[in-house]
């Protein structure tokens, strides 16, 4: 089969990438809200996370076997999410069907049960079933900008394997899709975005040298 063939991921052939905000349960019962891209198939019936075996998401997955996709064009809520930085939680209601939260505000949300998790390696698979799936309200639509921000958001999470020369080349590259195309959401998501990486990869003062 070629490149241009083979499914993104062959346990789920007919799958999509989707870059959604999971909500999980921690420990002390504290909601956990983090930017994930699951696999999902075709009629929504089923996904394959890949949270970092390290990651908070990962933990929780594995401990409560339940969580909740959402569907959202809220890129200051990927920004900061992904940052760890949310200063405020977003409203939230309780799940319907499993042990969790929903955002209040979203434009769709999948809650899931975990069926099987596989954790040899560094980036799990976990696959789950959506047990329920509701709509709350329509999606914006595509903006250049919007995807800048998903891209500096995930440039971002990615700062200890990625060279900081490259991340700031892609900061500037995606700067200008957010000022021809951005509204104030996108603006603030992609200067806050770019402070938290400018703090991460400050060069040393010379004479710090
Ligand atoms: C759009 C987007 C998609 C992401 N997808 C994943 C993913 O599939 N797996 C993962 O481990 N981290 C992913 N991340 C990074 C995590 O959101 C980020 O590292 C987070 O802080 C770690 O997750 P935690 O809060 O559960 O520890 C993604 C980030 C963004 C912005």
């Amino acid at each position: 089969m070629s490149n241009e063939e083979s499914p993104i991921c062959p346990r789920l052939p007919d799958g999509k990438l989707l870059e959604g905000i999971v909500t999980t349960l921690n420990d002390d019962r504290s909601p956990h809200i983090a930017p994930m891209g699951p696999i999902v198939d075709a009629d929504f019936s089923r996904l394959l996370l890949r949270p970092f075996c390290t990651s908070q998401t990962y933990r929780n997955l594995k401990r409560t076997r339940q969580g909740v996709l959402h569907v959202t064009d809220d890129v200051e809520l990927f920004a900061k999410a992904a940052a760890g930085q949310l200063e405020e939680i977003p409203p939230l209601v309780p799940a319907t069907e499993i042990d969790g939260v929903r955002l209040a505000d979203a434009c769709r949300w999948y809650e899931f049960r975990v069926t099987t998790i596989d954790d040899r390696a560094e980036r799990t698979e976990v696959v789950a079933e959506i047990v329920v799936a509701g709509r709350i309200r329509d999606f914006f639509g595509f903006n250049r900008a919007k995807h800048a921000v998903i891209e500096a958001a995930i440039l971002a999470t990615r700062l200890q394997i990625l060279d900081p020369a490259y991340v700031r080349q892609e900061f500037g590259r995606l700067a200008s899709p957010v000022e021809k195309t951005g509204g104030q959401e996108e603006r603030r998501a992609f200067e806050f975005l770019k402070r938290y990486v400018d703090d991460r990869t400050a060069r040393p003062a010379p004479e710090a040298l």
